[in-house]
């Protein structure tokens, strides 16, 4: 016996749902969502660059770069609209100064990634 139209529609469509969401999780697992991404660099920049790079007294990496440019350009990393990722990323794996270069079991690549994302989105976002 053949399947009434709408039985077989509903089959088709939830075959086309299901196709949908696992496409979905595979990208999802492949590259992360620009969120996800952003929260990840969130998290890399606490643990390893915000005892430097924050805002507050003695931060070294605030004050040498307040040092460095003399306020032409924001002693701090996160108001910095002028670095590139590739910059950023330039620095965490040569190191600068007394700032340390970063390995990869330190900061993965993956990581070091999600950490340029967001120190150039936090950033361009500031006024
Ligand atoms: C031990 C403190 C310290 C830590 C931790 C640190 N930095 Fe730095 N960073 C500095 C100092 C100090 C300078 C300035 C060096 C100089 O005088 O040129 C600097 C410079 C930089 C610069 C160059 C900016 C410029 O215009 O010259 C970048 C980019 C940077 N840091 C990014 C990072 C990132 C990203 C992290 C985290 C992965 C990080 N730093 C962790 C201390 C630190």
């Amino acid at each position: 016996m053949k399947q009434p139209r709408s039985r077989r529609f509903e089959t088709l469509a939830m075959g086309t749902a299901l196709a949908i969401v696992s496409t979905a999780t595979l990208a999802a697992e492949t590259t992360a969502a620009p969120s996800s991404r952003l929260e990840r660099g969130r998290e890399v920049f606490t643990t390893w660059c915000a005892t430097c790079h924050s805002s507050g007294p003695g931060m070294p990496g605030t004050q040498a770069l307040q040092a460095k440019y003399d306020g032409k350009l924001p002693a701090l990393l996160l108001e910095r609209k002028d670095l590139t990722g590739p910059q950023i990323a330039f620095f965490v794996r040569n190191g600068v100064s007394v700032m340390a270069q970063f390995r990869k079991t330190e900061i993965s690549d993956a990581d070091l990634d999600a950490l340029t994302a967001y120190v150039v989105t936090t950033a361009r976002r500031r006024r």
